[in-house]
């Protein structure tokens, strides 16, 4: 099911600016609990998460025919709340590196795998602030992922360029398509051009992004002054970072293989509160006691490899084939009940503000068709 999904999305995904993730989600990316204030109670309470997950999955199990798109949705529901659950544990034991890589990823899977659009309103320490130092990660994954995701997230974000589509310019239209799809990756690399970012597939985006704009006669020679000046002054594209790139040329060495680490220190030492509710679609609700600080932790947290990332997919796989079996108990009960559509619906019209799958779908859709139509009239 996950699988299904996933497979469709990122084929959707894949046609608006290559912004599907390849991040298998669920697993621990931190998974000694390096740096935690409270490492066991981290590395127990993700634990427990598989234990909900699996007893939510045995339960919609039962409750639902084999097969059917109503399993297939309670499942769905059990693995955006595992997602949910493990931010949990970093809010509980790990607060103190919310900034972390290792955060980071588990916070873009949770947006992923709930096919919510990123939104720093759902979880208060994402995207990390730009002046994070402590405990933060060599790159800010956040603005990395936001800026993929821009085409769905900003809805008339294709809207200069259909003008100009509609106005019968072929040159111009090509031309305004280089300044638009060559914005997000010249955020990125504004941000982190040294970094290794094929965690997130950077180099499929670029290579997608080089796809969009192939039909500029010129190679997108607009881009190449390296600033914004001719982008914004022709087609009203303003970019975020000082530099532009152009994604058909970029500079040897960018984007880096620098591997992505965290700075020493803690990104808190205070977490301001003694419980933290957390309410998180679909339905995942708890009031959160954060471990007191202790001056132990914060140690460096070393490096974090695409190819650590890449394994780890065993949960989402084994509720799929129901491989595993484990007792429910009754605080998987609850989470497999908050997990159904109608939780989910409610959750996420409570939170305000999140974009879910039918929309995140029915933008890409309209982009989709916005590029063909502009594509279509060279
Ligand atoms: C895109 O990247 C820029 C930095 O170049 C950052 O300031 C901005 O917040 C990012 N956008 C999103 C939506 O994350």
């Amino acid at each position: 099911m996950a699988l299904l999904r996933k497979n469709m999305r990122a084929s959707i995904l894949c046609l608006v600016g290559g912004a599907s993730m390849v991040l298998a989600g669920v697993q621990n990316y931190n998974p000694t609990g390096q740096g935690c204030l409270d490492p066991d109670g981290f590395l127990s309470c993700y634990a427990k998460q598989v234990d909900l997950v699996t007893s939510c999955a045995t339960g919609c199990t039962a409750s639902n025919v084999a097969g059917s798109q109503a399993l297939k949705t309670c499942l769905t529901g059990c693995n955006g709340a595992q997602l949910a659950g493990n931010l949990g544990c970093w809010v509980q034991s790990c607060w103190n590196q919310l900034y972390s890589c290792e955060n980071q990823l588990a916070t873009i899977s949770y947006f992923d795998g709930n096919d919510l659009i990123q939104n720093p309103n759902i979880f208060p320490w994402f995207p990390p602030p730009s002046d994070a130092v402590d405990g933060a990660c060599s790159c800010n994954l956040g603005y990395v992922e936001g800026n993929k995701t821009i085409f769905l997230a900003t809805p008339n974000f294709n809207q200069p360029c259909e003008n100009v589509a509609s106005r019968g310019n072929p040159a111009a239209t090509a031309e305004c398509a280089c300044c638009e799809f060559s914005f997000p990756v010249s955020n990125i690399l504004n941000i982190c051009p040294t970094s290794d970012l094929s965690v997130l597939g950077m180099s499929a985006y670029i290579e997608h992004t080089q796809g969009l704009i192939s039909a500029s006669g010129d190679a997108c020679a607009i881009l190449n002054d390296g600033n914004q000046d001719s982008c914004l002054n022709t087609y009203g594209y303003r970019f975020r970072g000082d530099k532009v790139f152009n994604p058909l040329s970029l500079p040897s060495g960018i984007p880096g293989s620098d591997p992505l680490t965290n700075n020493p220190g803690n990104a808190f030492t205070d977490f301001g509160a003694s419980a933290y509710t957390l309410n998180l679609f679909p339905g995942f609700s708890s009031t959160i006691t954060p471990v007191p600080f202790n001056a132990k932790a914060g140690a460096a947290t070393g490096t974090v490899s695409a190819a650590a990332v890449a394994t780890g997919t065993e949960s989402a796989t084994q509720i799929a084939t129901g491989t595993v079996a484990r007792g429910s108990s009754a605080a998987g009960t609850a989470t497999s009940s908050a997990t159904g559509t109608a939780a989910a619906t409610t959750s996420k019209s409570a939170a305000g503000g999140r974009n879910g799958v039918n929309e995140g779908l029915a933008l890409a859709a309209v982009m989709l068709l916005a590029s063909y139509n502009m594509f279509s009239n060279l």
